[in-house]
């Protein structure tokens, strides 16, 4: 890879301080970087390769020279300014919402549809963290035999939320009583089922995402999928129960063995000796795990799963560099 020059956009955020990280212990080629946030940032500096980095405030001029533009300080900034960043010269990876389901955009996980990358015009979106998370260990059932349906129940970290999110279980947990919590419920000792903004249908933002977006990056058409998407007072890592048909009945023995192929998976599987993935142990790790694997005793074209994920760093900045690299 030739050295690039990158900016990084809303570098303070949970996922711009993940990005950073990652870009570091990666070692990606990097001839310069450039940290980019709000007004309220300005005077600031971001730790990077030890050193400390003055915070550009973004604006119109931000990209100039920029070959590789990480964006992650949502969708209204992305709309705004990734069109910029293009016709700058950059190519843009996408964390927000803004772009995932133009059908002109990849929307991409490299373990999945890396080869979307090639049909890019500027602009690849990485996908919801829930997503990008679920379709990393979906996509060796689906390599053995079609996924025909989809279920899934979410446990969403308060991290999922941004670094508001974050403070906002730490004060909770504290004790304190929040007036500015970004969550319509107090969260500690509580679980809130409701993320992101509810539709007529009675489905949130959240759930209509990871139906349209794994239909598009696994190219499963039509295929239903149902959502139920949950936070919970865990601080870092989103977990997943999922339960999953194929067309043919397949051989849980098979599943497993594909499970521990895959690119980015890692089988933790041993219930009897308590030994399945947690948030906890998912948490600053790379990798997705998977455990809890069980054929449905009715139905034998039918799994259950359990699949847990960091969802700052696979499902969002690991993705997004991941992308970078594949580029
Ligand atoms: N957290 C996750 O688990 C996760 C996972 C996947 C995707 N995402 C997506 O990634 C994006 C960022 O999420 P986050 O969790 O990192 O949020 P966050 O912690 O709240 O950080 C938001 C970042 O955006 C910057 N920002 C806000 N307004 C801005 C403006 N007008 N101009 C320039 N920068 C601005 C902030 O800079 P200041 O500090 O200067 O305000 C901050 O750096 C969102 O689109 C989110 O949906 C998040």
């Amino acid at each position: 890879m030739s050295s690039k020059s990158v900016a990084v956009v809303g570098v303070t955020g949970a996922v711009g301080q993940e990005m950073l990280d990652v870009l570091e212990t990666r070692d990606f080629p990097l001839s310069s970087i450039r940290p980019l946030a709000s007004e309220r940032s300005a005077g600031k500096t971001v730790q990077f390769k030890g050193e400390d980095l003055p915070i550009e405030v973004l604006g119109q001029d931000s990209f100039s020279g920029i070959d590789l533009a990480l964006f992650s300080a949502g969708a209204s900034i992305s709309r705004e300014y990734a069109p910029l960043a293009v016709d700058s010269g950059a190519v843009v990876v996408d964390n927000s919402s803004a772009f995932r389901m133009d059908p002109e955009i990849p929307l991409v996980v490299p373990e999945v549809n890396s080869g979307a990358i090639a049909g890019h015009q500027g602009i690849i979106a990485n996908p919801n963290c829930s997503t990008i998370i679920m379709v990393v260990a979906l996509q060796p059932i689906q390599e053995l035999s079609p996924l025909t349906r989809i279920v899934v129940s979410t446990y969403q970290a308060a991290s999922g939320a941004g670094a508001k999110g974050m403070d906002a279980l730490r004060r909770e947990l504290a004790g304190e009583q929040l007036d500015d919590s970004p969550f319509p419920h107090r969260l500690a000792g509580n679980l809130v089922p409701r993320i992101d903004v509810v539709q007529d249908d009675g489905y949130t933002k959240e759930e209509l995402k990871m139906t349209l977006e794994t239909r598009k990056i696994m190219g499963l058409g039509q295929v239903p999928i149902s959502a139920t998407c949950v936070r919970v007072p865990v601080e870092r890592a989103h977990s997943e129960s999922i339960q999953v048909s194929t067309e043919s009945p397949l051989d849980i023995s098979a599943i497993r063995e594909a499970f521990e192929k895959a690119p980015g998976l890692q089988v933790i599987d041993d219930p009897h000796d308590d030994r399945y993935p947690t948030p906890l142990q998912a948490a600053d790790q790379d990798d997705v795990f998977v455990g809890r694997l069980r054929q449905h005793p009715d139905e034998a074209a039918t799994y259950d799963l359990w699949v847990v994920g960091d969802q700052i760093r696979k499902g969002a900045a690991l993705n997004t560099i991941q992308i970078a690299e594949e580029l």
